[in-house]
């Protein structure tokens, strides 16, 4: 599998279609894009995923040519894209303010591109239709911007960016405004759209589930820099800093300090206590101040001390979320570490193992846990 499995950027004959080559862009002092360098392969979904204010629409501007580069260099397909206007780049964007001409109907805004491309009426014709129905508009095809929602006028901004079936798309959160289920959808009918029409698409989400599900890569950004770029299993199994851990999903943090023993390290964390063991192939050298990063689902809740398990601690529940399908329990240790353990409920409420104070065991394997710099 993991040699046919589609992964250009592990291919050192695969070139390219986008590459940042240390851009930095600033506004006045204000460094937005700090010295960026990142390759992006034709056909990726490339998902970039970071807190407000970290630059990713930046980034896509000055990629769909909508903002200069302060230094360094953007090339798409090899060409320099310096002092080249938007509309003479293979890219096409949607904006996370998605500007809809209000005096043109739903249809009229779909067949705005096609129609300045100078296309048949037919074909243009045949292409709406077929953008009405993939984003479900076919009722509102009449109607004028104000006269439908805010999801709706979404769905429009994004017809309108694929209609004209552009080999580069930028999608500024472009689903933020849908309902779960529509998302969900939508987020299945543009991995479709990939499939079919070889699109290479980047988009910024806030909402790490759908950056799961769509992206072949996700880049984890912080202050105008990327932190991470993986796969969403590698970002989600071996995140490269507390922040990237952090970030993505749940996690416990214990910090600590790190001595190398066997095929790992020995992490300990508190006075009176064994070590923490966790197999792993980072190197923080023979002793280092520590974060051990573990995520809750792999931490078991037992009432009894495991026999076999590499890690256990001893601890007593303090609270306990139910999320129907799951709980998360809250389990404070004796030197006063919070952790969190995630079980599944496959037992009646009335007949769940743990309740609030209960004194209980935590364990997970060595392989559980990752050890990072602290
Ligand atoms: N024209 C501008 N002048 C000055 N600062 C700007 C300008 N445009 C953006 N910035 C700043 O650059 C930083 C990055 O902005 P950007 O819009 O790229 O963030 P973002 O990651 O897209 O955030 P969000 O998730 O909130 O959309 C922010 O701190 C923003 O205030
Ligand atoms: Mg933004």
């Amino acid at each position: 599998m993991a040699e046919t499995a589609f992964a250009p950027w592990n291919d050192e004959s695969a070139t390219p279609l986008i590459q940042f080559k240390n851009v930095t862009k600033r506004y006045g002092d204000f460094v937005a894009i700090d010295n960026l360098t990142q390759d992006i392969y034709a056909e990726e979904f490339f998902a970039l995923l970071g807190p407000s204010g970290c630059g990713k629409t930046t980034m896509m501007r000055m990629l769909g040519g909508f903002e200069t580069v302060t230094e360094g260099q953007i090339l798409i397909a090899g060409q320099d894209m310096n002092n080249v206007p938007p509309n003479k780049r293979a890219v096409n964007m949607m904006f996370q303010s998605y500007a809809l001409f209000p005096h043109l109907t739903i249809s009229e805004n779909i067949a705005f591109g096609l129609k300045r491309e100078g296309k048949p009426k037919p074909e243009i014709d045949a292409r709406v239709d077929e953008m009405l129905r993939l984003t479900r508009l076919e009722k509102f095809a009449k109607r004028k911007p104000h006269q439908i929602s805010g999801g709706q006028r979404q769905r429009v901004a994004l017809a309108r960016s694929l209609a004209k079936a552009p080999k580069l798309l930028l999608l500024d959160e472009p689903l933020g405004a849908l309902d779960k289920k529509l998302r969900q959808d939508t987020q299945f009918e543009l991995m479709d759209i990939q499939e079919k029409t070889g699109t290479t698409f980047v988009i910024v989400t806030h909402d790490q589930e759908e950056a799961m599900t769509v992206a072949s890569r996700v880049a984890v950004m912080d202050e105008g820099q990327i932190i991470q770029v993986a796969t969403p299993a590698d970002i989600y199994e071996r995140p490269n800093s507390v922040y990237v851990a952090d970030f993505i999903g749940d996690v416990n943090i214990i910090n600590g300090h790190a001595t190398r023993a066997g095929d790992g390290y020995d992490v300990t964390y508190a006075e009176g206590t064994a070590p923490l063991h966790a197999k792993t192939s980072n190197d923080l050298g023979n002793s280092a101040k520590c974060a051990l990063a573990i995520r809750p689902e792999k931490v078991s809740i037992t009432a009894q001390k495991p026999s076999k398990a590499a890690n256990t601690v001893k601890g007593k529940i303090i609270d306990i979320a139910y999320l129907g399908n799951l709980s998360t329990y809250h389990v404070e240790l004796a030197n006063g570490q919070m952790m969190k353990a995630q079980a599944a409920n496959t037992r009646r409420l009335e007949r769940r193992a743990f309740t609030w104070e209960d004194s209980v065991w935590l364990s997970w394997t060595d392989t559980a846990a990752i050890v990072l710099e602290a």
